[in-house]
């Protein structure tokens, strides 16, 4: 058997970031955590101070590292410790998906939650729901930057 065929039987391993805010959604992935939720730990979460923080370049960063998904949680709208945070985040993360379905990666890839501190159970449905979609549309071969593939 080839090494190619070997490497093809390889399971698919997704890496999924979510950025969390501090004041929401990462509260709501520690309440998951305490209250023994499961979420796969293909998700790795970055912790932001807003959803507001997280720049546009920072999605595209993550796919160009190779990452299969991005997820981006914050505070419901009116909830956001910075008033109007996740107003703008919204608004931006709209124009970007748009323009990264454009770009090939599909819309199923991006996705914007609204989790407060106390839906640890929704945290974990989130992450559950979005990692089977990850699996479903396979890994991301667009935008990856081969500079950054580890061999
Ligand atoms: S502080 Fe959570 S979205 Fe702004």
């Amino acid at each position: 058997m080839s090494i190619e065929a070997n490497n093809e039987k390889k399971e698919f391993k997704p890496l999924i970031v979510a950025f969390c805010c501090n004041w929401c959604s990462y509260a709501g992935a520690d309440l998951a955590g305490s209250s023994r939720l499961a979420y796969p730990a293909d998700v790795k979460i970055i912790r932001v101070p807003c959803s507001c923080r997280v720049n546009p370049l920072f999605i595209l960063r993550a796919f160009q590292k190779g990452a299969d998904g991005v997820i981006m949680c914050g505070c419901h709208p009116g909830d956001c410790h910075y008033s109007t945070g996740n107003y703008y985040a919204r608004r931006r993360m709209t124009l970007l998906f748009s323009m990264l379905d454009y770009l090939g990666v599909e819309n199923g890839r991006t996705r914007v939650e609204w989790v407060s501190a106390a839906e640890g159970v929704k945290f974990s449905q989130t992450m559950n729901e979005f990692v089977e979609k990850i699996h479903s549309l396979g890994e991301n071969v667009r935008l990856e930057d081969l500079r950054c593939k580890k061999n």
